[in-house]
């Protein structure tokens, strides 16, 4: 007992001392997301965090694997129920089930420390048509009260919900004015209410870029933090940015149904660094390099000053996300798909440290070996469907317009998605083949701007989710291999 104690202490002194090192904003978030074909392996990705500084992880899961990687390492987590399992939840013993197995199992000292339960992923989102709108209010209600019954009231059941849950009128468009969607209004204020009766935050996603995408009319620099122009005046508070306005949206929102002091917390914020016009580098460096010494103020917004709890969207690149919202949903890491950090940036948000990512360590990859477009090819009738093959079950979105890939020539296209495709596969001989379209290469055919990449070495790395596993064919060498 009392080596285990004096142990505790080492790891503690540890802990203040790496701390010490690097000042950060204060308990920054990240958003762990692993709709990845190759991931990296969760004890690396806890590491990586560690080494970042990074204090809090916002799962979409509560993966057993995940969850071991983070044992004992004192991140505060907040795992999640998919949307698809919400409809379960709508039954009490089954919630029941879900917390013992998913937060109680995890509750001793030296486990996993639970902060929060996400309860559905911005589940009253307009595309999935009112699918959740019944499901979510009973199983966040079943969730938080199967914890407070297991003694664990202290770990607080949340809804992430996306920021369009809330507007302002037309007539009067100001942070000031907002409410909630008046088709959710009765849902919303109930959701709330119960919030508010456990002490529990209000979680929201809120995306400058999803503001500029799709919308040619919206003022550039006010997705930023270095200040347009005009900002909004709204009654006398001038908004230069669309984060302000919008996280006041929701104060006021939260205001007119009673609960202007309800904590928020930001679930999502970040910018993507490919897949659109908007999303490249320079952008999300910009944003960040705004986003992050505001949080380190502790600034706040006008309606709400002082600490923000944020989670950034996202940690790391994942190639086997829904392109349905668009081509950069699979570009929103900080750090590449293989613990590469994109950019150099400082999470202290404190511009005279000059920190930057540290990069996962140890990663292994396959062999430095490419699968092109075969130039020697004569019957070329079939290239295009073998494209839509390989783009079909690999990531292509780098080729679209507007991203890294863009300016490659049609062979070059080709190349690309059949190298992404063999690349996924691991690198099977037979995965570069395409009717005789491709061939192998060792020279390394990236270009200046697009990165024609070498995966993770599988042997390193985590095992495709049973989820994924119906996305990509399993070749039959693979299974030979077995
Ligand atoms: C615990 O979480 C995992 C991962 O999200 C899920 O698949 C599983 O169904 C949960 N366990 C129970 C008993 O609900
Ligand atoms: C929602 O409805 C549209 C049109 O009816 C359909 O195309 C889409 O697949 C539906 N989405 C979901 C998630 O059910
Ligand atoms: C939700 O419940 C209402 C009332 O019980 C019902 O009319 C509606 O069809 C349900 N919606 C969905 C999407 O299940
Ligand atoms: C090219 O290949 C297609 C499909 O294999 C075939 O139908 C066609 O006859 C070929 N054309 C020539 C010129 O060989
Ligand atoms: C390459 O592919 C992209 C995306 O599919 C397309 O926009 C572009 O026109 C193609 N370029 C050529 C030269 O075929
Ligand atoms: C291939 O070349 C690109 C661009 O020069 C470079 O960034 C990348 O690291 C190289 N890849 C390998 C596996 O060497």
């Amino acid at each position: 007992m009392e080596k285990m104690c004096f142990l505790t202490w080492v790891l503690v002194g540890l802990n203040i001392m790496m701390m010490g090192l690097s000042v950060e904003v204060e308990g920054l978030g990240v958003n762990w997301g692993t709709q990845a074909t190759h991931q990296l392996k969760p004890d690396m990705v806890v590491q990586m965090m560690k080494e970042n500084g990074i204090q809090k992880v916002k799962l979409f899961d509560a993966d057993s694997e995940t969850m071991s990687a983070l044992s004992g390492s004192g991140i505060e987590v907040m795992i999640a129920i998919p949307n698809i399992q919400l409809s379960d939840m709508v039954d009490y013993d089954r919630a029941m089930q879900w917390v013992r197995k998913n937060v109680t199992s995890y509750s001793f000292n030296g486990g996993v420390n639970i902060k929060y339960v996400a309860v559905g992923n911005e589940p009253f989102l307009k595309s999935y048509n009112n699918s959740f709108l019944n499901v979510t209010l009973p199983a966040l209600q079943n969730i938080q009260n199967a914890l407070n019954e297991a003694g664990l009231s202290s770990v607080k059941a949340t809804v992430p919900l996306n920021a369009d849950v809330y507007e302002s009128p037309e007539s009067n468009p100001v942070p000031s004015a907002g409410i909630f969607r008046p088709d959710l209004s009765d849902l919303m204020t109930q959701i709330v209410q119960f919030l508010h009766k456990n002490n529990a935050p209000f979680t929201v996603n809120i995306y400058p870029f999803l503001s500029l995408y799709g919308n040619d009319n919206f003022p550039f620099d006010y997705a930023f933090f270095d200040g347009p122009a005009n900002p909004i005046n709204d009654n006398g508070i001038l908004y230069t940015n669309v984060f302000d306005a919008n996280f006041d949206t929701l104060v006021s929102s939260l205001k007119s149904v009673g609960f202007g002091d309800m904590p928020i917390l930001v679930g999502e914020v970040g910018w993507p660094t490919d897949g659109d016009k908007n999303a490249n580098l320079g952008n999300a460096l910009r944003f960040y390099n705004g986003l992050l010494p505001r949080l380190a103020s502790n600034k706040g917004t006008p309606l709400r000053p002082g600490y923000i709890e944020v989670y950034l969207f996202g940690l790391i690149d994942e190639d086997a996300k829904s392109i349905a919202p668009g081509n950069f949903e699979r570009h929103w890491g900080i750090f590449r798909y293989d613990g590469k950090p994109k950019f150099q940036l400082d999470l202290s948000g404190n511009k005279g440290q000059n920190n930057v990512l540290m990069g996962a360590q140890n990663v292994y990859y396959l062999d430095p070996k490419w699968c092109m477009f075969n130039p020697e090819a004569q019957n070329l009738s079939t290239l295009a469907d073998n494209i839509n093959y390989a783009c079909t079950y690999a990531d292509c979105t780098a080729l679209g317009y507007g991203s890294s890939c863009n300016n490659l020539d049609a062979n070059g296209n080709a190349s690309y998605a059949f190298n992404m495709y063999y690349q996924v596969q691991n690198q099977n001989d037979l995965a570069c083949n395409f009717e005789g379209l491709a061939m192998i290469t060792t020279q390394n055919i990236s270009t200046p701007t697009c990165n024609f990449i070498i995966q993770i070495n599988p042997s390193y790395s985590s095992s495709l989710r049973p989820s994924l596993v119906g996305l990509f064919f399993v070749t039959i060498s693979i299974i030979l291999f077995l």
